[in-house]
């Protein structure tokens, strides 16, 4: 199976370092069309795949066709790679850009639109995708295995839940990190040291996430088992209620779908 790659930025490197890593392809299988230099250079001496400066000619002999540009340089790219072959797939991670107007763009109808977030870069992504009707099993396959390299993924048949997934896990990154930052100066301000406030709050984030994960009970429900009668948690949870924390969360996340929608 051979990966073209059109753009080896932040995004194509992470894919590249994710599928070496689970063995989905080798660096032989792999070539990436690149309009930087310094990035061609970086990615053929970090992990030996080829590159090219042509995109065309990058994807002329690739089974999948990843596109992983900013959507701002789309329209080249989709001028440099009218109508692939029938038996080509094109994978999109760009965000916004429908189904319907990549098959328009590239006048091509195997297609796959997928929604990563930012901790892909470490393995550590969730990516939302869907694939038109046209979109054969074995290209699915293909997709799957290619963006599990990312992390984790879930295909989804109705494309709307794309710009979901945006608001809750693409976006909602930027809300985690927001809060990472503000709960260790809230650690700081009541009197830690900068760098152990820092490693209290990552770990507590971490373990907390973890325990979701694991201890398979509903997050009130460990709230509730933190949470002591006239304690120090319910005091603190009392001052997030009056600020209506819940509330301003979802609609942050409705207002970045509602931006999602109109993109
Ligand atoms: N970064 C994230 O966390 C994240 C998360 C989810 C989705 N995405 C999506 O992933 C896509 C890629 O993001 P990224 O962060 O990897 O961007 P990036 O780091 O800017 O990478 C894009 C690469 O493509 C190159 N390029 C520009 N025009 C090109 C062309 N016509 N042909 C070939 N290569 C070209 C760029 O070179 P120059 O820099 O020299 O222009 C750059 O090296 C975006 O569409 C974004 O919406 C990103």
């Amino acid at each position: 199976m051979k990966i073209a790659f059109i753009g080896g930025g932040a995004m194509g490197e992470a894919m590249i370092r994710g599928i070496l890593a689970k063995k989905v392809a080798l660096p032989q299988d792999m070539v990436v069309s690149d309009v930087s230099a310094v990035r061609r250079e970086w990615l053929n001496k970090e992990y030996g795949v080829s590159t090219l400066d042509d995109n065309r000619k990058a994807a002329e002999n690739a089974d999948l066709i990843v596109l992983a540009v900013k959507p701002q340089n789309l329209r080249q790219v989709a001028d440099d790679l009218k109508s692939p072959s029938p038996g080509q797939l094109v994978l999109s991670i760009l965000a916004g850009g429908t189904l319907s107007n990549l098959c328009r763009d590239f006048n091509h109808s195997s297609v796959v639109r997928a929604a990563p977030n930012m901790p892909a870069q470490i393995g550590q992504g969730i990516t939302v995708w869907s694939a038109t009707a046209e979109t054969s099993d074995e290209h699915k396959e293909l997709s799957q295995a290619v963006l599990g390299a990312l992390g984790k993924e879930i295909y989804v048949a109705d494309e709307k839940y794309l710009d979901m997934a945006t608001a809750l896990g693409g976006s909602g990154a930027a809300y985690v990190f927001l809060f990472i930052e503000a709960f260790i100066d809230a650690g700081v301000h009541v009197g830690l040291p900068r760098h152990i406030a820092h490693e209290v709050v990552l770990q507590t984030v971490i373990g907390s996430a973890c325990s979701v994960e694991k201890m398979a009970k509903h997050p009130a429900e460990l709230k509730n088992m933190v949470t002591s009668p006239g304690g120090t948690t319910t005091e603190a949870l009392l001052q997030l209620e009056k600020g209506a924390f819940r509330y301003h969360l979802i609609e942050a996340v409705a207002a970045a779908h509602g931006k999602a929608q109109r993109l």
